[in-house]
């Protein structure tokens, strides 16, 4: 699919297509709200809103992301896809959806948010790597309309298990859907030394496992408005 991205945006890579599968899998039905959180260059919204009929919402922090995902709806002649920029949920406060999608940043790395100029911001998510997964697993279960569904790529050296028990904390029904090992990138090569030290990757290792999880709204879920 072609895609402009100007520099400070995040090249869509091996996650973007992972999270692209799985929405290709679970099939949108016509007519549903979707909602990108974390977009970058509009990649999944642009197929969200190709694959079906759906009205895409398209959310980033920066400004150059936002910009560029206007200019890539656009380009598809993609008018159901609004982009908002904004905090995570806070530019769809009060607005509830059937399909929320995430590519968040989920890579280890320094203590203290990155500048808000920073181009790490659109990666680096603390010495967890889970600064931006943990809003997700909770705020993301109040902005799905029943029978709504989550999907969210992340590495595991951010920790799978503790996503799923953060969704079902929060009243999802989470699971793994897909899983594949992804060589390191520049940014990863670049924090291999950090890693290795920690003890979160072995000597000598120069890849990562991706994991797309899939949560399920279910009853136990607080409505936006109790
Ligand atoms: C890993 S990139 C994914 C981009 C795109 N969805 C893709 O799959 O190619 C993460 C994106 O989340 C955005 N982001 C980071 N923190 C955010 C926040 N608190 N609220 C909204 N967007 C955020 C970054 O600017 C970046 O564009």
């Amino acid at each position: 699919m072609f895609l402009l991205r100007p520099p400070g945006v995040y090249r869509p890579q091996g996650d973007t297509s992972m999270l692209a599968e799985a929405v290709e899998q679970i099939g949108i039905r016509p007519g549903a709200r979707v909602l990108d959180v974390g977009t970058g260059t509009g990649a999944i919204a642009v197929l969200a809103a190709r694959t079906a009929v759906a009205r895409v919402t398209a959310v980033d922090i920066s400004l150059r992301a936002v910009l560029a995902a206007r200019l890539n709806v656009w380009i598809h002649g993609l008018r159901q896809v609004r982009v908002l920029r904004g905090d995570l949920f806070t530019p769809v406060e009060g607005e509830v959806f059937d399909v929320i999608l995430a590519n968040p940043p989920y890579v280890i790395g320094k203590p203290g948010h990155p500048g808000k100029h920073s181009r790490d911001r659109a990666w680096d998510a603390g010495p967890d790597g889970r600064r931006v997964l943990d809003q997700i697993c909770a705020q993301a279960p109040g902005h799905l309309a029943e029978r709504g569904t989550l999907l969210i790529v992340q590495s595991a050296l951010s920790g799978v298990q503790l996503t799923l028990s953060r969704l079902r904390e929060s009243g999802m029904e989470p699971g793994v859907v897909a899983s594949r090992p992804e060589p390191f990138g520049p940014v990863m090569r670049a924090r291999a030394a950090l890693l290795e030290a920690r003890g979160l990757i072995a000597p000598g290792q120069r890849h990562e496992e991706l994991v797309v999880i899939r949560a399920d709204r279910t009853d136990a879920v607080v409505p936006l408005r109790a």
